[in-house]
């Protein structure tokens, strides 16, 4: 495997490029549109520096409802993702956008995707990225359950920067009972949201739950992505499986509809991890949780 070789660090130089190995379901790419970048050229810095954190594919994931409410429609994103994804290719940048969205919670949202309003995660109908109010709890149940209905997995968004979640991880355990999986943010790993939203990173990151880290990223300033950094940083608190499983194997598993796998403590079988191991495209073992 690549990482092996590189260790991840040193510069990076162009001809590294095709050795990204990360693959990120959240992060705000997209130019015009919410409050990421602001123009086309801003879009396309921030995607240099997606490459240059070793992230293949990205999931543009534009704000919906909420503040931005009916602004962000499914098609407005489908267009600005094809529109970014030409200018990659004139600018020969090694990334792969997908659309989704990052969106609000609301009690419109399952009749919002019916109609075609609402993205779920890389256009895919099995995963919707759920964003929650900072400062209050809400009982998701209800959304959780009518999401799951209509065969749609919901993905509770950086729980470890909300303000009881965060004191109170355990609820989350609740969540995963009900079939959601939870997506936590590189940079809280590393700190940059205060040391309550990093301790929470880091205990949720412990729990046995179907956990992805993500960016999160807005810009190249101060929001800017750092996959990298918190890839390492597992590396060493956690081991290089827990790494894999939550910044390469759970992603890319929303991105192709599939079950996400789920941390446990065991030891792996031979072979149960092999797409970790070698991320060149071989299928999955058909196994869905991730032991080790
Ligand atoms: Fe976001």
């Amino acid at each position: 495997m690549e990482y092996i070789d590189n260790k991840l660090t040193g510069n990076d130089k162009p001809a590294e490029y095709h050795r990204s190995i990360f693959v990120d379901i959240h992060c705000h790419c997209l130019p015009g549109i919410d409050d990421g970048p602001a123009t086309m050229a801003e879009a396309i810095s921030l995607c240099r520096l997606l490459v240059r954190d070793r992230i293949g594919t990205v999931i543009a994931t534009p704000h919906q409802l909420g503040r931005f409410d009916t602004n962000n429609s499914n098609q407005k994103i489908k267009d600005k993702v094809s529109e970014l994804n030409k200018q990659l290719q004139a600018a020969q940048i090694q990334l792969r956008v997908l659309p989704g969205g990052d969106v609000r919670i609301d009690e419109r949202i399952v009749q919002l995707i019916k109609t075609g309003y609402v993205m779920t995660s890389a256009d895919g109908g099995k995963y919707l990225l759920l964003e929650l109010p900072e400062n209050i709890l809400i009982n998701v149940d209800p959304l959780v359950e009518e999401l799951s209905s209509i065969g749609i997995k919901t993905l509770i968004t950086h729980p470890e920067r909300h303000q009881f979640l965060a004191i109170q991880p355990q609820i989350l355990s609740h969540l995963v009972q009900k079939g959601c999986g939870i997506q936590i943010t590189a940079g809280s790993l590393l700190g940059k949201f205060g040391s309550i939203s990093q301790t929470a990173a880091w205990q949720i990151l412990s729990m046995p739950i179907p956990l992805i880290v993500a960016t999160d990223s807005h810009g190249t300033s101060n929001r800017s992505p750092c996959m990298r950094a918190a890839f390492e940083m597992i590396c060493r608190q956690s081991g290089e499986n827990t790494a894999r499983l939550v910044c390469i194997e759970n992603p890319t598993r929303v991105v192709e509809g599939k079950e996400l796998l789920e941390i446990t403590g065991r030891k792996p079988k031979v072979g149960e991890y092999e797409r970790i191991q070698d991320t060149s495209g071989k299928p999955a073992t058909g196994q869905n949780r991730f032991n080790y």
